[in-house]
């Protein structure tokens, strides 16, 4: 097949161009059109055959179901069976942008686009490119990432031509990707929101929108034997150059000592340490995410392109936009690791549960003990600026009289509704994190094991850095007797304070470990367990 090429990088100079594509899409051929997260691979969505040709020239799996791109969030409604106050409010503040939604599908959506799902993924994409097509065409456009299935996805327009020339009838250039990873999506046909793809709308802002979001384990782990994958794309090997990629778990020091031991090898690191390395392909900033995103992909396709076989990988921050970046690198190593650095551990859980107990049975073992507490006082010692900041917020009373925090009536005014406890957070957490960051980071690259004592842990993304997550959970009654001995408040008061707090479903959904502590031995027993699993 002949392969029309389109330049589009600014498609208000080339109306006729628009026009031509819009017609071919509309004729039932397949496209590859730019976006601002990666290049697609667009046709008809309402289109069974055209669709089809597009998982011909992807070589992409019947199952796997692809995303319907749309000019006007209005359009939402022709394809969706409900849609919820929830969708619209993510578009108001997302659309036109990175973020796909999922909802219960119309019956116009053929099987091909919803691989039999009896769902749709929708997102309205910000490039100007992508929206003058798809309005040209007017209809809404299917579109995976065009490559060919299983390669890292196109952020170049070369990256197509080299995947898709002779394959489709048309390629349109936009130019490099704005993003460089695929789009995030998120289902909100399930009861709690989650996350199925990260990308660069992150789940911090998802839940500044829905308030709870759930992120799919299929995020940063490999599917186990016997697992569904809640989006079918999840299964497959994914974004995968040629060569054999190693993730090395640890900090520059380390990777430099595993380069040291493979001098043949290939670094794929950060552009500051790219003077260390004969052979190298550097993918962004360490302190830039963003740029990271950007060069991920490309980086992928250039090791290819210089002939690499083995190639190590630094390990990216998971925070953030970072999610990202480790999600698609720990796929293209196929989940491949090395680890030089400490275990982190991360235990969480209600109050009165017995987190502490716990983190101490850690600590006897050689773990360093990290306490999100104890930070937390640290960081409102008498004259500290956080502290400052509470008393302006919660009133002076919140003082006592030799200016150090009065934690009882603090606690008091903070945990009287959610509202309170929200101002409290937002004052403290940033600086709690940064903390716990620094001191987890430095001790696990000292190669010492960790464990965190976070009760926030879910609530303030602190999980991503740990490689383990520990639910502790008891009896309503037996925390409510523990607390009454350790803190001495009324019963009333204690069951406000664990009103405040999430149901234990929402901690037992995120963790690795849950562990029942309505009992000493039982607790001992549980712990071994543990420590027995991760250890192996
Ligand atoms: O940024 C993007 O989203 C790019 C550009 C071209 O828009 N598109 C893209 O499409 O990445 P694709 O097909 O490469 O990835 C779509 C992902 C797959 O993992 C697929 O399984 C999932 O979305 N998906 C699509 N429809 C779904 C559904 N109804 N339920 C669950 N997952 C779905
Ligand atoms: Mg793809």
């Amino acid at each position: 097949m002949n392969t029309e090429f389109f330049d589009l990088r600014d498609p208000q100079q080339n109306p006729a161009a628009v026009q031509r594509v819009g017609a071919l899409l509309r004729a039932g051929e397949v496209v590859a059109i730019p976006t601002e997260t990666v290049y697609g691979l667009a046709a008809n969505a309402y289109d069974a055959a055209a669709v089809e040709k597009i998982f011909a020239a992807k070589g992409r799996p019947q199952d796997n179901p692809l995303i319907v791109h749309i000019a006007y969030v209005q359009e939402l409604f022709d394809l969706a069976a409900v849609v919820p106050t929830a969708a619209l409010r993510l578009a108001e503040r997302f659309w036109p942008g990175p973020l796909t939604i999922i909802l219960p599908k119309k019956d116009c959506i053929p099987d091909a686009v919803s691989g039999g799902l009896d769902t749709v993924a929708v997102r309205m994409p910000s490039h100007k490119a992508a929206s003058a097509v798809i309005r040209a065409a007017g209809v809404p456009l299917a579109a995976p990432s065009a490559n060919i299935s299983g390669f890292p996805s196109p952020t170049e327009m070369r990256h197509v031509a080299d995947d898709m020339d002779g394959r489709i009838a048309a390629v349109c250039d936009g130019g490099s990707c704005e993003f460089g990873v695929e789009s995030t999506v998120l289902t909100l046909a399930t009861p709690v929101p989650r996350l199925l793809r990260p990308g660069a709308v992150t789940k911090e802002q998802l839940e500044s929108v829905l308030g709870e979001v759930l992120v799919d384990n299929a995020v940063l782990h490999p599917l186990t034997a016997g697992q569904t994958a809640a989006s079918p794309g999840m299964k497959y090997r994914h974004y995968a150059p040629k060569a054999e990629i190693t993730v090395v778990r640890g900090d520059a020091k380390a990777f430099a000592a595993v380069m040291n031991e493979h001098p043949d090898a290939f670094a794929l690191c950060f552009e500051e340490d790219k003077h260390l390395y004969k052979n190298c392909v550097t993918f962004g900033s360490e302190s830039d995410p963003f740029s990271q995103t950007h060069r991920l992909f490309d980086a992928l396709r250039e090791l290819d392109e210089q002939g690499a076989e083995t190639v190590f990988a630094r390990d990216p921050s998971p925070e953030g936009v970072g999610l990202a970046v480790c999600n698609r690198l720990y796929r293209a190593a196929g989940f491949r690791f090395i680890n030089r650095r400490g275990t982190i551990v991360g235990i969480t859980g209600t109050t009165g549960a017995g987190k502490s107990t716990l983190t101490k049975l850690f600590a006897d073992r050689g773990f360093f003990p990290v306490d999100a507490d104890k930070i937390a006082r640290e960081i409102t010692e008498k004259g500290s600026p956080v502290l400052q900041e509470l008393a302006d917020t919660f009133g002076a009373e919140i003082l006592l009289p030799d200016g150090t925090l009065n934690r009882k009536e603090l606690a008091a005014r903070a945990f009287a509704d959610s509202e309170q406890t929200k101002k409290l957070n937002d004052i403290t957490h940033p600086a709690i994190l940064q903390k716990i960051r620094l001191l987890a980071n430095e001790k696990s690259s000292d190669g010492v094991h960790v464990v965190m004592d976070v009760p926030l842990l879910f609530e303030c993304g602190m999980d991503v850095l740990c490689d383990y997550t520990v639910h502790i959970t008891a009896d309503h009654d037996t925390r409510l007797k523990r607390l009454r001995k350790r803190d001495g408040l009324s019963d009333e008061a204690i069951e406000k304070r664990m009103a405040a707090q999430h149901t234990e479903e929402y901690f037992t959904a995120r963790s690795t470990f849950v562990v029942v502590n309505n009992d000493a031995s039982d607790l001992n027993e549980q712990f071994e367990e543990i420590l027995h699993s991760i250890s192996q």
